[in-house]
């Protein structure tokens, strides 16, 4: 273990020792809203999205103890290799993808760019800038500071953003946009054309729009009843609230005006480094049920992971089955 994941994680428990009483409730009611959106109650777009925010404030520096500070589950593309280095070639995938003409003069857009590692991985590549937005300022307030750190701060630029509004960008001004695990899973069917046609203004002609995103597959069958179990347990571990097809999610970008070049499963499986991450989070328990009996660490912290770990079984059995796919890909281009 380097340095720096040592000091990610003290600086992960510190802050989660530290956070205040209304946000760690918060985050256990978003976690039930998500399993009562799965029990079939019908929830607003604005309060899925405050759920979101909440959950993700708090489950950011959880994860980030585990190691998974990119909040992220790359295919298994090298199974020599991690977590960390199987995200790292996951990114320069898709960063190929892009297809950039002047990668130092470029300036890219991620979009829910968490904590901005995976912009500043991609600004480290390219030379040029990247600008992030997030609807959780917890995250941001993260990124800003590694960026500063870095001493990147000139090139790496993030702040607060929701996907079902207006993004605050000007028009025709992006060389490439990119998300990794963090727009469709957002979305319901209605909504993806307005996010499609903001995504569509912000770039520039023939530009292009890269992802690695989590999306049913097209085996997904709402009508058999397995899939619909399976897809139950697993939704609230993912922290996500929709579940699109990659052929609603094109049709919409089509619709804005995009070309679609590429819609495809991931080149690998997911769920081995999945499995590897729920082993460590099970070791990782033991660590935290100590720092809960010296009244380091409250009792939710463990409560918390009891409940990630509840869908992770369901998402390896459906990643398997090929009905659910954490890293579809889609490329498509501004016309
Ligand atoms: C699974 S994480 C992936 C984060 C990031 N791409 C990474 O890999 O580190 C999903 C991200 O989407 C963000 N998010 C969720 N809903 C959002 C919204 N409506 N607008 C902007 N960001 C959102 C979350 O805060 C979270 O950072």
């Amino acid at each position: 273990m380097n340095w720096y994941r040592i000091k990610t994680a003290v600086t992960g428990l510190r802050r989660l020792a530290n956070l205040p009483e209304e946000d760690k409730q918060a985050c256990i009611d978003a976690y039930r809203f998500f399993q009562r959106m799965q029990d079939g109650e019908k929830t607003k777009t604005a309060d899925e999205t405050k759920a979101v925010a909440d959950y993700y404030k708090v489950l950011n520096n959880m994860l980030s103890v585990f190691d998974l500070e990119k909040l992220y589950i790359p295919p298994q593309l090298n199974d020599s290799e991690g977590l960390y280095q199987n995200q790292l070639l996951c990114e320069q995938a898709l960063l190929s993808e892009l297809n950039l003409k002047n990668a130092d003069k470029s300036h890219l857009l991620d979009m829910g760019c968490g904590r901005g590692r995976i912009a500043h991985h991609f600004a480290t590549l390219t030379g040029g800038q990247v600008s992030g937005y997030n609807i959780d300022p917890n995250q941001l307030e993260n990124a800003v500071e590694w960026a500063a750190e870095c001493d990147m701060s000139d090139r790496l630029h993030f702040k607060t953003g929701d996907h079902h509004k207006r993004l605050e960008y000007e028009s025709d001004s992006f060389d490439g946009c990119f998300s990794i695990q963090a727009v469709w899973p957002f979305f319901k069917k209605e909504e993806l054309d307005a996010h499609a046609q903001e995504m569509y203004r912000v770039l520039k002609p023939g530009a292009r729009y890269a992802c690695s995103e989590y999306l049913l597959t097209p085996y997904f069958d709402w009508t058999n009843q397995e899939h619909v179990a399976l897809h139950k347990r697993y939704l609230p571990t993912l922290a996500a609230t929709q579940s699109m097809y990659p052929s609603d999610v094109c049709a919409a970008l089509e619709r804005a005006g995009f070309r679609v070049l590429l819609s495809a499963p991931s080149k690998s499986e997911a769920w081995p480094i999945c499995e590897q991450k729920r082993d460590l989070i099970l070791m990782g328990r033991k660590l935290v049920r100590g720092l809960e009996a010296i009244r380091i660490l409250p009792p939710w912290v463990e409560e918390s992971l009891d409940l990630l770990q509840t869908g992770g079984q369901a998402w390896t059995d459906a990643e398997k089955a090929k009905i659910a796919d954490l890293n579809w890909r889609i490329v498509a281009e501004k016309g």
